[in-house]
């Protein structure tokens, strides 16, 4: 469920005539609904009532400051994977002791930041990792509560791009090797175990390789403890998939938090959860303007002021985004296909082949519907293009939360060695 709706023949986010954002923002820019970022944040904490629970938003999937306050605000603790989102979530508003830092490769400058602010868990990801971590720690005189990240050796489905959880990705630690780090943390002076966490993928519409994954690591967990560890948490990482295609129905999340209920229950444990894509997906859209109309023999371009840039994921996954013309075309218009490219000099800065469109004209504009998590996060400079613009809408009124820098500011961290000046 979004809050990006046609009224009057005008698409709209909320009470906000889109063209209007485009009209005084510019294009590109990306526009988030706070009304479907709050509503997904409560789908999902009403879905784990009675669990024991954290829902650790995960940063990656949209950092924007104003969308981190909103979801703060909805009583979200934050999953960061580097300093930088730390500090985020800490600006934010998120308070310390709901944030878990997950990574493969955390540097000491990164940990000392993270257990100065006394984070909630790492999730360690190798025995390098761990015997650094127990390092820094002790030397700050503290314990960092930790969770080993297992690889439960489960393949995901959806774009091996995005899937994490098979032996051979080079996420967590072996199977075997696990047992074995919860006996090195006992001999360490600056660790303590806390819990067990696993996560194997993105964008998981089926339930079957959670539930699989999740009950190999509950079953971890009670032989830990069974050998003396306290464990107190269990962290089962995010992944849960969003309709991309409207007629997509991924598994929602009821069915998603009653499975790990069951899984769960009997252990008297904390649940901890890293949604990113399922909050923050469909709360987003990026507005491009329609440049030209370019035919070629066998078919026609259409060139958006959008670039691959702004949206990298149709480039790198073969992401498919549905796109709704800000003007909602007349029954009289006829549906033909484009090829839907940008202005970046790469060939695969292309957004749809063949996707029929209502013949778009220079100068209207188009939605890319559900790009609200990782869009605005993985845009570049490429081509020095200015990072793409965003804007929050919260009801009947919108607000820029990243302008678009100006040339100048582009180049600000460039120096010219004296020998050229
Ligand atoms: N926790 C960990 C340890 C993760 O690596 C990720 C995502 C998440 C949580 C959040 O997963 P989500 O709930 O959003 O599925 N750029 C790709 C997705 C990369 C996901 C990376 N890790 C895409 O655009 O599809």
């Amino acid at each position: 469920m979004h809050h990006f709706s046609y009224h009057q023949g005008r698409l709209y986010c909320e009470q906000v005539d889109l063209s209007r954002v485009a009209d005084d923002v510019g294009t590109p820019v990306y526009v988030y609904s706070t009304a479907t970022l709050r509503r997904h944040a409560r789908v999902i904490a009403e879905a784990f009532t009675g669990v024991d629970c954290l829902i650790a938003y995960s940063v990656k999937a949209n950092g924007n400051l104003a969308v981190l306050r909103t979801l703060a605000r909805e009583g979200c603790g934050a999953d960061v994977v580097s300093g930088g989102e730390l500090l985020r979530a800490l600006r934010a508003g998120i308070p310390a002791s709901r944030i878990v830092f997950s990574g493969v490769g955390k540097s000491r400058m990164e940990m000392k930041l993270a257990l100065d602010q006394g984070i909630h868990q790492f999730n360690v990801e190798s025995a390098a990792e761990l015997v650094v971590l127990s390092d820094v720690a002790a030397t700050l005189g503290k314990v960092a509560p930790v969770a080993i990240r297992v690889n439960p050796d489960v393949a995901a489905g959806g774009h091996p791009n995005i899937s994490t959880g098979k032996a051979g990705d080079k996420f967590g630690v072996a199977w075997a090797e696990a047992p074995g780090l919860y006996q090195q943390i006992q001999a360490l002076p600056g660790v303590e175990a806390v819990g067990v966490d696993v996560h194997i993928g993105s964008q998981i519409g089926d339930l079957a390789p959670m539930r699989l994954a999740f009950e190999k690591t509950v079953g971890l967990v009670r032989q830990l403890r069974a050998e003396g560890h306290t464990l107190t948490r269990v962290d089962l990482g995010g992944g849960l998939a969003i309709p991309y295609h409207a007629e997509d129905s991924p598994a929602p999340p009821k069915a998603y938090a009653d499975m790990i209920r069951d899984i769960t229950e009997a252990l008297g444990i904390q649940v901890i959860l890293e949604p990113g894509r399922v909050i923050a997906g469909n709360a987003g859209i990026l507005i491009t303007e329609v440049l030209y109309q370019k035919p070629a023999p066998d078919r026609t371009f259409l060139i958006v002021d959008a670039g691959m840039n702004d949206l990298i994921r149709p480039a790198l996954y073969q992401a498919h985004h549905d796109i709704l013309p800000l003007r909602e075309a007349g029954a009289d218009v006829g549906w033909t296909p484009f090829d839907v490219v940008g202005p970046i000099c790469e060939s695969t800065d292309k957004f749809a082949s063949q996707r029929l469109l209502p013949n778009p004209e220079p100068g209207d504009r188009l939605a890319f519907m559900s790009s609200g998590a990782y869009g605005a996060v993985l845009a570049s400079q490429y081509n020095a293009r200015p990072l793409v613009a965003e804007v929050l809408v919260d009801g009947d009124r919108f607000a820029v939360v990243r302008r678009r820098p100006s040339f100048e500011e582009m180049i600000a961290l460039e120096h010219m060695p004296d020998w050229l000046s």
